[in-house]
């Protein structure tokens, strides 16, 4: 099983540095928005991106999931400073992989520094496929194989082969591909979209999905629970 983050390095997510090194500008650009997106930013830790992405937006909203509440206490705080409009971003702890939105709910799925440690975790993948609807796009931004002066080591990350894997093996057809020095210095990057012809996630295999912006806004589903 992949690493599990240890929340008492939230003073790291925080370094400010970070966003020298990772652009937000960078990851606003591969989530091509329109402006009125609900998007999911899986494993949003203290929200030190959560943010910017945030204030792209003109309507819509994002969705912090993270499973320690503690690092969503400093995204709260984070918010609540901004400037953002209410509801614009919403966090949501869970400890199950459980994300209050319908199936295909997500017109983005964000995936910061996340998938090396949720990739060989069933239910993290599985639900990150329920959340992305047909035109759905997953962007999966993560530490480059090579020499670097922060993140983890090279043994405890994936390869560019495997993230692409691991997105493949979602059923998302790949759109981009990016080297350290294109998005972030010490990142690469893959995006992807889930095809309009996908069966829907959890359907009985003959059902096609539905455009997240035919689901009357993609609107939190409370009764999945956070
Ligand atoms: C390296 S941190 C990155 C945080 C943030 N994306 C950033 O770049 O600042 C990884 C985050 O993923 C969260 N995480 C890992 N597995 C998770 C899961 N299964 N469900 C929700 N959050 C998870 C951790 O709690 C942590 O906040």
């Amino acid at each position: 099983m992949a690493d599990k983050f240890d929340p008492t390095h939230a003073h790291k997510l925080e370094n400010p540095e970070r966003l020298v090194e990772l652009p937000p500008a960078d990851i606003v650009r591969l989530l091509a928005l329109r402006g009125d997106e609900t998007i999911v930013d899986y494993g949003a830790g203290t929200g030190l991106f959560t943010v910017p992405v945030a204030a792209a937006l003109t309507d819509g909203r994002v969705l912090a999931v993270d499973e320690h509440p503690a690092l969503l206490a400093y995204l709260e705080e984070k918010v609540a400073s901004a400037g953002l409009p209410e509801g614009r971003v919403v966090p949501v702890p869970t400890a199950d992989n459980s994300v209050p939105l319908p199936d295909g709910g997500a017109d983005r799925v964000l995936m910061i520094n996340v998938l090396h440690h949720v990739h060989d975790d069933p239910a993290a993948m599985a639900e990150v496929q329920r959340l992305l609807g047909p035109g759905g796009r997953l962007v999966v931004i993560d530490f480059a194989e090579m020499d670097r002066p922060v993140g983890p080591p090279n043994d405890h990350i994936l390869s560019l082969e495997q993230v692409r894997a691991a997105v493949a093996d979602l059923g998302l057809r790949e759109l981009s591909v990016h080297l350290p020095g294109d998005v972030g210095r010490y990142q690469v990057a893959v995006v992807a979209e889930m095809p309009c012809d996908a069966p829907v996630a959890g359907g009985d295999g003959d059902a096609k999905a539905t455009p997240p912006s035919a689901i009357g806004g993609a609107g939190l589903d409370t009764a999945a629970g956070a």
